[in-house]
């Protein structure tokens, strides 16, 4: 099964592909990681990320499309993958339709996460993760269950994200209105566009999610 999960940043992209990932046995696949990754190793993409993701801003999409179209070619994507952040541009869907079409492995669904502009600053400004395996956390919604201590690792060193500043997010938003809303209607056209409540709680938000896919594979056993 191949998904692509859309939304705003904070929308709770990250949160749901790690639950997806488990329960579909498929790989998440985050273009915001693997930067993350090539700024933490020091290459020459990741410098060029540092600057630009820190400002807000998006990758060039050649450099985002040559990403992704390796890293979907690794064996843990045979079985299926679910995309966090990517695609983001018009030019970047259609390099996908390209990629899955020479692949020969359909795009199952897009599942578009809506949130309000309004509670997305809070959810960022208020995220961390351990140091040590990513489990991710928040201050308000979803708090580490003894204090200062990872739930899943028990390790107590934490980060946050340095483009989570609330000045950044502004302009996160507002490339996601500009460049990444457009994408929809793409979707649209092709049928395959599913939106859920963002809003509501992580596991409500799982659960929509579980029912649009169950819907999905129906609907895919039908026309067998
Ligand atoms: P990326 O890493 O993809 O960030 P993003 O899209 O801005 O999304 P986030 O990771 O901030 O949020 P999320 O939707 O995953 O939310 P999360 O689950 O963490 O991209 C970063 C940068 O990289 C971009 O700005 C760009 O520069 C560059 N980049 C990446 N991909 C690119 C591309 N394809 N092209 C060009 N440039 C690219 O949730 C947020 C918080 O809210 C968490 O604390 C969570 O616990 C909490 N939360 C989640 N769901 C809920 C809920 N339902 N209720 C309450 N709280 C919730």
């Amino acid at each position: 099964m191949n998904l692509i999960l859309l939304g705003p940043p904070g929308a709770g992209k990250g949160t749901q592909a790690k639950r997806l990932e488990q329960s579909q046995g498929i790989a998440q696949v985050s273009t915001g990681d693997m930067l993350r990754a090539e700024v933490a190793a020091g290459s020459e993409i990741g410098r060029r990320a540092d600057a630009i993701m820190k400002s807000g801003a998006l990758m060039p999409d050649e450099v985002i499309i040559a990403m992704l179209a390796s890293r979907v070619k690794r064996p843990d994507c045979a079985r299926g993958f679910i995309l966090d952040g990517f695609p983001r541009t018009v030019p970047q869907a259609e390099a996908l339709d390209a990629m899955l079409a020479s692949m020969d492995s359909p795009l199952d669904a897009v599942i578009e996460l809506r949130v309000d502009d309004s509670v997305l600053v809070e959810r960022i400004a208020g995220r961390f993760t351990c140091a040590n395996c990513g489990a991710g956390y928040h201050d308000s919604f979803k708090p580490t269950k003894l204090g200062g201590i990872c739930d899943q690792c028990g390790h107590h060193e934490f980060v946050r994200r340095a483009d989570d500043r609330r000045e950044t997010v502004a302009a996160r938003l507002e490339a996601y209105h500009r460049q990444t809303a457009p994408i929809l209607p793409h979707y649209r056209a092709q049928g395959r566009l599913h939106s859920v409540d963002g809003m509501a709680e992580i596991d409500a938000v799982t659960a929509e999610i579980a029912e649009v896919l169950t819907r999905v594979s129906a609907r895919a056993s039908a026309a067998q």
